[in-house]
């Protein structure tokens, strides 16, 4: 049972804040009291840094942060070894490109993606282009920002090494179908990797079950703390990648001349002291969405999204772009007033929304404008939220717009 009274509770920024309607949870999202606590704990009672030191302290750090592993390795469904940590889906994206360009890729190589990816999924492919002679092909989407099996079938040939999209669309909340071209790449001998950024925090995501060969997520978008994020791949694949970092805690041992040799996946992607509190929060937000369950979040954000839906077609000053798409944010623009402008009036009214290009600077070739404003939803945001909204973007006009900032 989706008990909403019981999960608001839980989250103090929403409990120390009702004057607010967080409608960010895209950028990042507000952490439960057992995440806080996680945290509280390593920094009250449990500092010490991991797989280093000989005594208990070290030992017990050691013991949170392997079992942080295990927590994340179950919300995936994959194998301990297959999720190292990282600082975000950004670094995730980053080690994946860089490792598949030294190990996987050669000049000429395709890499098919789509031109509704965020940044951190299309910058990285971008340098390879212009360093490493791999060329970048887009897969067609339609208006709400799917792309079409078909239409995929018919992009794919046998230079295309490695298909990237997100899962879930930051903009449009598009739900790639990530299964299908899973199988797709796979019959051309192409690798699947995806940016579960948007999807990882809300919906189940078994990668066995789409059979991905390499998936990144952010901690901090998923009721867990900042700089935090993971990077799942196929083992044999970890095995043979080459991380983008060396340094401390990640090489088994190395010589005078220079001989080097690394430990296995997935410590070895993980250089440096890690951001120790904060996969031990990840953790923690790990199992409590796991108690409440995916599917069950994934259901409830339907349901308050559908809601939101429903209104926002009935406001004329509004221009939706998304109506169509099930998942993800509410995206769109007030008629006449610019997005910057529009999220300040909302913000003077207690909502918290992002307006501008999400980072996905091409999109608005797809879309026809390059700035909007996203209303992003996360499980504990509710109807009466949703009419809050509703209400002040009903006032939005460029009178009272602009009028906020004199
Ligand atoms: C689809 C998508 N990919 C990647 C990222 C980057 O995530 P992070 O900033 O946590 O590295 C984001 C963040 O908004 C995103 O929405």
């Amino acid at each position: 049972m989706f008990d909403i009274k019981k999960i608001r509770s839980e989250f103090p920024m929403l409990v120390n804040h009702p004057e607010l309607v967080y409608f960010d949870n895209g950028a990042t999202t507000f952490k439960p009291q057992p995440v806080i606590d996680a945290v509280m704990d390593f920094y009250t009672n449990g500092t010490s840094n991991v797989h280093r030191g000989d005594y208990p302290l070290s030992a017990r750090a050691d013991a949170l942060y392997d079992g942080a592993r295990v927590s994340l390795a179950k919300l995936l469904n994959c194998d301990v070894k297959e999720v190292a940590f990282t600082y975000g889906s950004t670094s995730g994206l980053n080690q994946i490109a860089y490792g598949m360009e030294k190990v996987f890729l050669k000049p000429g190589d395709v890499i098919l993606t789509t031109q509704t990816e965020h940044a951190s999924n299309l910058l990285p492919w971008y340098r390879m282009e212009r360093d490493a002679g791999i060329k970048i092909e887009y897969l067609p989407v339609d208006q709400q920002g799917v792309i079409r099996m078909e239409d995929a079938r018919k992009a794919m040939h046998e230079g295309v090494k490695a298909i990237t999209v997100a899962h879930v669309n930051n903009v449009l909340g598009s739900v790639q179908p990530v299964k299908e071209l899973a199988k797709l790449a796979h019959e051309y001998g192409a690798y699947m990797i995806v940016d579960g950024a948007q999807s990882v925090p809300h919906m189940k995501t078994d990668v066995k079950d789409l059979d991905v060969d390499f998936l990144a997520f952010s901690g901090h978008k998923m009721c867990g703390p900042g700089g935090t994020g993971g990077l799942y791949g196929k083992y044999e694949l970890l095995q043979k990648m080459d991380p983008y970092a060396l340094g401390g805690g990640m090489n088994s041992r190395f010589n005078s001349c220079g001989e080097v040799l690394l430990k296995e996946a997935p410590e070895k992607y993980e250089a440096g002291t890690p951001n120790i509190e904060g996969i031990i929060g990840l953790g923690a937000a790990a199992e409590y969405l796991m108690s409440i369950g995916l599917d069950e979040i994934h259901e409830r954000e339907r349901q308050v999204r559908r809601y939101f839906s429903e209104k926002v077609r009935e406001l004329d000053n509004i221009e939706f772009y998304n109506p169509d798409n099930e998942t993800g944010p509410i995206t769109f623009n007030a008629k006449g007033v610019f997005s910057q402008d529009a999220a300040g009036y909302l913000a003077s009214r207690g909502i918290c929304v992002r307006s501008g290009n999400h980072c996905a600077k091409i999109l608005h070739e797809i879309l026809g404008t390059d700035s909007t404003i996203r209303a992003s939803l996360y499980f504990y945001n509710t109807e009466e939220e949703v009419d809050r909204c509703v209400e002040a973007m009903k006032e939005i006009s460029i009178e009272n717009a602009i009028g906020i900032f004199f």
